[in-house]
């Protein structure tokens, strides 16, 4: 079965943390109800939903992609670059349990979930404001031996790796070249989004749908226009979390 961990919206999202953007109220009615909206989205998906409670001292707790990355064999729980956010960790290891065997990355080590972009058994890791050279040198040893490869990407000029660049199946990355380098990426082929909508590279692949936000009509239309399906979301309040479409929710097979 292929689960979904997610978690409710802070009540404290407003003081979030924010890198590369400026703040904007976030109205958090709305934020819930578009968050409750993308959980029903994955159910209708075919994904068996499990989520949270909301952390009300956590003011980004809802962005489950970055404590944790969940492989078919374990779970890595990270140590994040965002201080305001290492206490979200202990939540969500404990429902991992029940589903992988935990380890972990340590200090001096700093690393985001969202930083990490799966391929196969290759793991593109950005290196990034959130995740350090520490960081990328302690998953590459937790997970060389289980046969991953981890590939180091530098990212500027945005959060972590996937607001640069996403895998959406068929040996294809949807990318903003801008914030990436994208010779890391050499044996994908790259679709690059259209310059007006530098944010429009966080996509989700889920079966033969790509989950896109609504705010980025002309990526849509570009994925379509190149073969996918695409299904939108509107996350115009999380967006303002500097989030995208895969922080929100923990994606894996488990019974
Ligand atoms: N607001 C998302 C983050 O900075 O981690």
């Amino acid at each position: 079965m292929l689960r979904a961990l997610t978690r409710e919206v802070s009540p404290a999202i407003a003081s979030c943390e924010l890198e590369f953007l400026d703040r904007q109220p976030i109205d958090l009615a709305l934020a819930e109800e578009q968050h409750r909206q993308y959980q029903e989205c994955l159910a209708e998906l075919g994904l068996h939903v499990e989520t949270l409670p909301a952390e009300p001292d956590l003011p980004d707790s809802v962005f489950v992609e970055d404590p944790a990355i969940v492989l078919d064999e374990i779970a890595v729980i990270t140590r994040m670059g965002a201080l305001s956010r290492r206490r979200e960790v202990e939540t969500l290891a404990r429902a991992l349990a029940p589903y992988r065997e935990l380890r972990c990355i340590d200090d001096p080590g700093m690393l985001e979930g969202g930083d990490v972009m799966r391929v196969g058994k290759t793991l593109y890791v950005g290196y990034s404001r959130r995740t350090n050279v520490a960081g990328i040198q302690q998953l590459a040893a937790i997970v060389h031996p289980l046969g991953y490869f981890v590939v180091p990407v530098e990212v500027r000029g945005c959060l972590h790796l996937k607001s640069a660049c996403c895998y959406i199946g068929d040996d294809t990355v949807l990318a903003n070249r801008g914030w990436m380098d994208p010779d890391a990426l050499c044996s994908l082929k790259i679709l690059n989004i259209p310059n007006d909508e530098p944010r429009g590279a966080n996509a989700l692949r889920i079966g033969d749908t790509v989950l896109m936000p609504a705010p980025f009509p002309r990526t849509c239309e570009l994925l379509q226009h190149s073969g996918f399906r695409v299904r939108t979301i509107d996350n115009s309040e999380l967006l303002k979390a500097e989030a995208g479409v895969t922080c929100t929710s923990l994606i894996f097979e488990a019974s």
